[in-house]
C-alpha cells in the first residue's frame, strides 16, 4: 500500500471497489443455478450452462438451456396471457408498467452490480447510464400505455413478440424490447444473450414482485438454437431482434413469408467527424465516450474518427495523451473507465482485427501500461494511415478499437462517412451550427448527433439505415413496431378488444393501497410556497355536506394571499427548467400518493356530495387515471418539426406560460380541481388555484399528497375562498401569464375584461359543468395547449 506521500506524489487512484456482496447473496440464494420464467413461474433448471465474470475470468452461476419444448411453453403462456393483459386497458397496463419503473429504481443498485458482474462493464456505467435509463424506458411507456387509444386510435397489439437480445446492453436491451410491447398490449418471450441472462432472471423476479400478470412476460435463457426456435415459432406475431447483422440477416429469411413483423437492430461502423473549428477538448471527451464506452462494444460506437486535415495532428497528439490517463481494471472499480470484454471469442475476435489491420499497413498505437491479466481485458486502441477500404475501415471491431482517417472538404467528409454498409448513427464536431446542420441532412444514419455521441433516451427512436437494420426503438415512432391496424369486427365483435370503460374499476392495481384512518376534522389553512399558510383574514368559511351539515372549515382566501402565492409560484419557475422526466415522475408520484389514500378520498366524496360509494369509489380512480394521463403527456407534448421552404427547419416548441391561475370547477371537486391543475403543472407552469368552492375540502386534503410527492415548493399553491372574490384578483394579477376559469357567464366575462391589463392568456368556462368522467371532455390535448405556446425555432438545415 502506497504513503500518503507517494499518493500525493503520484497522484494515482486508488481502488474504490463497490460490494459484490448483495449480489453473490442474490446468486447463493438462489444456488446459483436458474430455471426459466415462464407463465410467472419458474421452471426447474434443465440443461445447463455457465455464465462467466468477464472481470475474473470466474463461473458466476449456471442458467438453462431452454429447449424447442420450453420455448412451446413459453409462448403459449403469452399467448394466454395476451388478451387478458390488452383487456385491461391504457391505464391499467400503464399503473403495471410504472409499477415495474418504480421496482427497478428500487433495486437500481442490485441491478447494477449483477449487470457489471456479468457483462463486465465498469460499475459507474451500470450504475449511472444503463440502469436509469432502463427505468426511464419504463416510465416514459407507461405514458404511452396511458395514451395509446388517443395516440394511436384504430391500432392493436400485434400479440406476442418473441424478442432476442444481445450481451452488450443486457438489461436496457431488454427495457428496449419490453417495455413499448407491455404498453401497446402484447405479451412477450424473450431470450437474454447467452453471456449475460442474469439481469434479465432478476428482471423477471421484480416482475413477480410487482404484480404483473402471469405470462405477460416470459423470459427463456439458452444460446442461438433458443433463439431460433422462437424465431421459427407460428405462435409468434412478431420478432424483436438486436444483434449482429449475420444473424439478423438469418432472421430475416426465416421470417419471410410467414406474416410476421420483423425490426432488427444490427450493427454500425459509425462515424464520428471532426471539423477544424470544433472545441478539440471536448472532441476528446466524445471520443472517450464514443469509442470506450462499454469497452467499445456498442452497436453505435462511434469507431471511424474522420478529423480534417488541419486539425488531425493535433487531434491524434491529444488523443494519446488522454488514452494514457484511461482506466482498464475490475469493472467493480468506480475509478475505473474501461471495463473486461463479454468473452474469449469476442477478445479474440478484436486481436485478429487488430492484427490485420496492421498487417494492411495500419499504424497502431496504444498507452503504455498493462491490462490486468485476470479476467478479459484490451487496451484502448488508436489506428493512423487507415485506408478508407481497409478491414479495420470497414468490418465492426466491437471493442475498444478506433480507426482515424482524414478529409479535405465537407463534401469528402460525408463522402467518407457514408463509405460503409452500415448506418446506425454519426456524430458531427463543429463549432459552426450552418456546417454541422448541412452535413448531418447528408449523413445516412438513423441517429446524428451534433456535438456530443452516444446517447439515448425513451422519447426518441433508435435504429438503422441499410444494414445496421430497421425499425426503431424508442420515441412514438417506436410504438409502430408492436401494433397493427385493428381488424374491423362485425356487430358484437365491434370493439371486442376496446378497453371496457371500468376494466380499472375492476382489476387488481400494483400501486399500494392502505385502508386510511378515518379523517381528522379540523380547519385547514392555504397552502402557498409547499407550506400551509393561515389566512391573512384570520376568517374561516363552512363547508357543508350534501344534507347541509358543516362538516368542517376552510381559510377565507383574500387578495393578499393571493398576492403571496403569485409570488411563490413566481419563485417556482425553476420547474419549467427542469427536464420533463422529472415532471412526469413528480406527477406519476403524486398518482401513487393519492391512491395509498384512495378509500379517504373516496369516502370524503360520498360524505360531501351525497353521492353512492361507487360514485366516490369511480371519482378516485379517474382521478388517478387522470393523473396517469398528464405524468404520460409531461415528456410527449413535443413540438413539431415545419417544413419551412428555405434552407432550414423550424423547430416549433411548446413552452410553458409561467405562472397561471386556475379557478377550478365546483363540481367533481377532486376530478374537477385535478384536471384543471394538473395539466399547466406537467407542462412547467406554477399554478396559483382556488378549488370548488362548495367543496374545498378535497383539494385541502392534498396537502399531505403534495408535501409527499417531491414537488418544489410553489408548483402548486391552493388558496380557498369565494370564488367570485378572488377570480378578479388574479385576472388584475399582472404576474399571473394565464388564467383559467371554470364558473359563471358574468364571472367569464369579468375574467376577460380584467386580463386586458397584462393581456394575459384566458381559458374561461360558463354554463353547465364539463361532464368530467368523460376522458374526452375532461382531459386532453386542449388542456395542454391551453398550458403552453409556441416558439418556432428557424435552424438552417440541409441545402
Ligand atoms: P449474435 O447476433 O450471435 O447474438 C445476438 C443474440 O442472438 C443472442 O441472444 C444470440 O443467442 C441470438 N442468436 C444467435 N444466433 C441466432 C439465430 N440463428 N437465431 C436467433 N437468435 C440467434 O451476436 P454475438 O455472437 O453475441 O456477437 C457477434 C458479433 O455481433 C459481435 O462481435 C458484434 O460485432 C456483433 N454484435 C452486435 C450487437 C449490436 O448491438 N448491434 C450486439 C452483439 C453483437
Amino acid at each position: 500500500m502506497a504513503s500518503v506521500p507517494e499518493i500525493f506524489a503520484s497522484m494515482a487512484y486508488g481502488p474504490a471497489p463497490e460490494s459484490a456482496k448483495p449480489a453473490e447473496e442474490w446468486l447463493d440464494r438462489h444456488g446459483r443455478t436458474f430455471g426459466l420464467f415462464i407463465g410467472g413461474e419458474w421452471s426447474r433448471p434443465g440443461e445447463l450452462f455457465e455464465t462467466v465474470n468477464p472481470g475474473n475470468a470466474r463461473a458466476l452461476a449456471r442458467v438453462t438451456q431452454a429447449t424447442p419444448a420450453d420455448v412451446d411453453r413459453a409462448v403459449e403462456a403469452a399467448r394466454n396471457a395476451q388478451p387478458g393483459w390488452w383487456a385491461l386497458g391504457g391505464h391499467g397496463r400503464a399503473r403495471h408498467l410504472y409499477a415495474l419503473a418504480r421496482a427497478v429504481q428500487r433495486h437500481a443498485r442490485l441491478l447494477s452490480v449483477v449487470e457489471s458482474l456479468d457483462n463486465g462493464k465498469p460499475i459507474r456505467e451500470s450504475r449511472d447510464i444503463d440502469i436509469p435509463l432502463v427505468a426511464r424506458h419504463f416510465y416514459h411507456h407507461a405514458g404511452w400505455a396511458q395514451l395509446m387509444e388517443r395516440e394511436l386510435p384504430g391500432m392493436e397489439p400485434v400479440g406476442v413478440a418473441g424478442q432476442i437480445i444481445p450481451w452488450n446492453f443486457p438489461l436496457l436491451m431488454l427495457a428496449w424490447k419490453i417495455a413499448p410491447a407491455l404498453a401497446t398490449g402484447n405479451a412477450v418471450v424473450l431470450k437474454p444473450a447467452e453471456f449475460t441472462s442474469l439481469s434479465a432472471l432478476l428482471f423477471a423476479e421484480l416482475c413477480e414482485e410487482a404484480g404483473l400478470p402471469p405470462g405477460v412476460v416470459n423470459i427463456i435463457t439458452g444460446d442461438g438454437r433458443t433463439g431460433e426456435a422462437l424465431v421459427a415459432h407460428p405462435g409468434v406475431d412478431k420478432i424483436a431482434f438486436t444483434g449482429s447483422t449475420d444473424v439478423g440477416r438469418l432472421i430475416r429469411v426465416a421470417t419471410a413469408g410467414s406474416g410476421k413483423k420483423l425490426s432488427l437492430e444490427l450493427g454500425g461502423k459509425s462515424p464520428f467527424l471532426v471539423f477544424d473549428d470544433a472545441e478539440l477538448d471536448s472532441v476528446v471527451e466524445g471520443v472517450v465516450d464514443a469509442i470506450w464506452f462499454n469497452q467499445g462494444q456498442v452497436c453505435c460506437a462511434g469507431s471511424r474518427i474522420l478529423a480534417q486535415e488541419g486539425i488531425a495532428p493535433e487531434l491524434e497528439a491529444r488523443l494519446k495523451a488522454r488514452m494514457e490517463t484511461l482506466r482498464v481494471g475490475d469493472p467493480l472499480d468506480k475509478a475505473v473507465d474501461i471495463g473486461a470484454i463479454i468473452a474469449p471469442v469476442q477478445l479474440n475476435k478484436i486481436r485478429d482485427l487488430v492484427e490485420q489491420g496492421e498487417a494492411e499497413g495500419a499504424r497502431m498505437w496504444q498507452p503504455s501500461w498493462n491490462c490486468p491479466t485476470e479476467g478479459y481485458f484490451y487496451p484502448p486502441t488508436l489506428f493512423t494511415d487507415v485506408a478508407p477500404s481497409a478491414t479495420i475501415a470497414q468490418v465492426e471491431i466491437f471493442g475498444p478499437v478506433v480507426v482515424m482517417m482524414t478529409f479535405r472538404t465537407p463534401a469528402e467528409a460525408v463522402e467518407l462517412a457514408n463509405n460503409t454498409r452500415y448506418g446506425l448513427a454519426a456524430s458531427v464536431w463543429s463549432e459552426n451550427i450552418n456546417l454541422a446542420l448541412d452535413v448531418a441532412p447528408q449523413l445516412k444514419a438513423g441517429s446524428v448527433w451534433i456535438n456530443c455521441t452516444n446517447v439515448f433516451d425513451a422519447a426518441a427512436g433508435f435504429g438503422g439505415y441499410r444494414e445496421s437494420g430497421f425499425g426503431r426503438e424508442g420515441g412514438k415512432e417506436g410504438l409502430f413496431e408492436y401494433v397493427k391496424e385493428a381488424e374491423r369486427r362485425g356487430g358484437g365483435e365491434a370493439g371486442k378488444y376496446a378497453p371496457k370503460a371500468d376494466a380499472m374499476l375492476r382489476e387488481p392495481s400494483p400501486l399500494p393501497r392502505v385502508l386510511a384512518a378515518p379523517a381528522i376534522d379540523r380547519t385547514p389553512k392555504l397552502y402557498i410556497g409547499g407550506k400551509q399558510a393561515r389566512p391573512d383574514s384570520g376568517y374561516s368559511l363552512p363547508v357543508h355536506d350534501a344534507a347541509g351539515r358543516v362538516v368542517g372549515e376552510v381559510g377565507h382566501g383574500n387578495r393578499k394571499d393571493l398576492r403571496n402565492a403569485v409570488e411563490a409560484a413566481r419563485a417556482a419557475a425553476g420547474w419549467a427548467r427542469g427536464t420533463a422526466h422529472t415532471r412526469a415522475q413528480v406527477v406519476y408520484y403524486l398518482a401513487e400518493n393519492l391512491a395509498a389514500r384512495a378509500d379517504e378520498f373516496g369516502a370524503r366524496i360520498v360524505e360531501l356530495t351525497g353521492r353512492t360509494r361507487r360514485q366516490g369509489t369511480q371519482e378516485v380512480e379517474l382521478s388517478l387515471a387522470r393523473l396517469f394521463s398528464y405524468a404520460a403527456w409531461a415528456d410527449k407534448w413535443d413540438g413539431r418539426v415545419h417544413h419551412t421552404p428555405y434552407r432550414n427547419v423550424t423547430l416549433a416548441m411548446p413552452e410553458p406560460l409561467g405562472v397561471m391561475a386556475v379557478v377550478c370547477p365546483t363540481e367533481w371537486p377532486l376530478l374537477g380541481f385535478l384536471s384543471t391543475v394538473i395539466p399547466p403543472v406537467a407542462m412547467g407552469n406554477a399554478v396559483v388555484a382556488v378549488p370548488s368552492e362548495r367543496w374545498p375540502l378535497l383539494a385541502t386534503d392534498l396537502y399531505q399528497v403534495l408535501d409527499t410527492s417531491d414537488l418544489p415548493g410553489g408548483v402548486l399553491n391552493i388558496v380557498t375562498g369565494p370564488r367570485e372574490e378572488l377570480a378578479p384578483v388574479l385576472a388584475a394579477h399582472d404576474d399571473v401569464d394565464a388564467m383559467w376559469y371554470w364558473g359563471s357567464a358574468e364571472g367569464s366575462a369579468a375574467v376577460e375584461r380584467i386580463s386586458a391589463g397584462n393581456l394575459k392568456q384566458t381559458w374561461v368556462h360558463a354554463g353547465p359543468a364539463t361532464p368530467w368522467e368523460n376522458a374526452g371532455a375532461g382531459e386532453g390535448e386542449r388542456f395542454l395547449r391551453h398550458a403552453t405556446q409556441i416558439k418556432n425555432v428557424w435552424v438552417p438545415y440541409g441545402e
